[in-house]
């Protein structure tokens, strides 16, 4: 199969095709999750906490990121590589130039920011210079200490309605790809109804374009905590590219997320 593009991805949305993306950091897992078929891999800032033991995002540095970038891309074949800007990575539209290019010549084929209307600018000032831009929508986790923690956003509905228009923005900014991170279900399917780019959420109800989890908890490894949106695929199948292909099934079939995954 060939190299899975942003324009694929679009073209599933447009066919009501589920789309399947889960993290990764390393060269190895990338190659299985590569070999079930996984459509992207994004190697998330949340390397901070599952592989640096960090308790947020914050501390992850662009050189942190570029590593894991190089590891992950040597490891993929058909799979869109999404990369994560870390924070303040991109606080200017200078700093964002040159992070951004950074991750994309470490093998990133995407490069994910978090945030609305702020990021307007620098999202068409990349993509005009060749820089393809993923957003992240709703809780923002580099946001965490402004948020007052991890929690679901977009239940009131002047939030939501400024959550739609922000998506909106960014489409029109240029962004090919949004993540929706903990928001309620009924506002993912407002949003992924409200653009024509795909929608991939967590913690975002069944109704976006596709769904993306953290390695380790859809492994059933992270130590403590399995938050509500995830679930264990490996107890069910006990070898990691069976696990990640029952995910993959279970997305395209709408089995997940449930009922018990969603935020209301
Ligand atoms: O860093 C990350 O892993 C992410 C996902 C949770 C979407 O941004």
């Amino acid at each position: 199969m060939a190299k899975i593009t942003t324009s694929r991805l679009l073209k599933m949305k447009e066919q009501g095709e589920k789309i399947s993306t889960i993290t990764a950091y390393d060269a190895s897992f990338a190659k299985i999750f590569d070999q079930a078929g996984i459509h992207a891999i994004l190697i998330g800032d949340s390397l901070g906490m599952v592989l640096q033991g960090e308790n947020d995002t914050v501390p992850v540095t662009i050189e942190d990121m570029a590593y894991h970038t190089r590891c992950v891309s040597k490891g993929v074949e058909e799979t869109l590589v999404i990369s994560d800007m870390p924070f303040m990575s991109y606080a200017t539209k200078e700093q964002a130039f040159v992070n951004a290019t950074k991750l994309m010549q470490a093998g990133a084929n995407i490069v994910k920011m978090e945030g609305g209307s702020w990021l307007i600018e620098t999202i068409s000032s990349l993509v005009e210079r060749g820089i393809p831009v993923c957003g992240h929508l709703g809780l923002t986790p580099q946001s965490v200490h402004v948020l007052g923690g991890f929690k679901v956003q977009g239940r009131e509905q002047d939030k939501a309605l400024e959550m739609i228009a922000q998506a909106k923005e960014l489409e029109q900014a240029g962004v090919q790809l949004l993540v929706l991170e903990c928001i309620p279900a009924e506002l993912g399917k407002a949003i992924s109804e409200a653009v024509n780019i795909p929608t991939i959420g967590i913690g975002a109800g069944k109704d976006t374009d596709g769904q993306i989890l953290v390695m380790h908890d859809a492994l059933g490894i992270s130590c403590s905590y399995m938050p509500k949106f995830s679930r264990n695929f490996l107890v069910d199948t006990g070898d990691i590219k069976k696990a990640i292909e029952l995910y993959i099934s279970e997305v395209s079939k709408g089995n997940f997320p449930g009922p018990e995954h969603i935020f209301k």
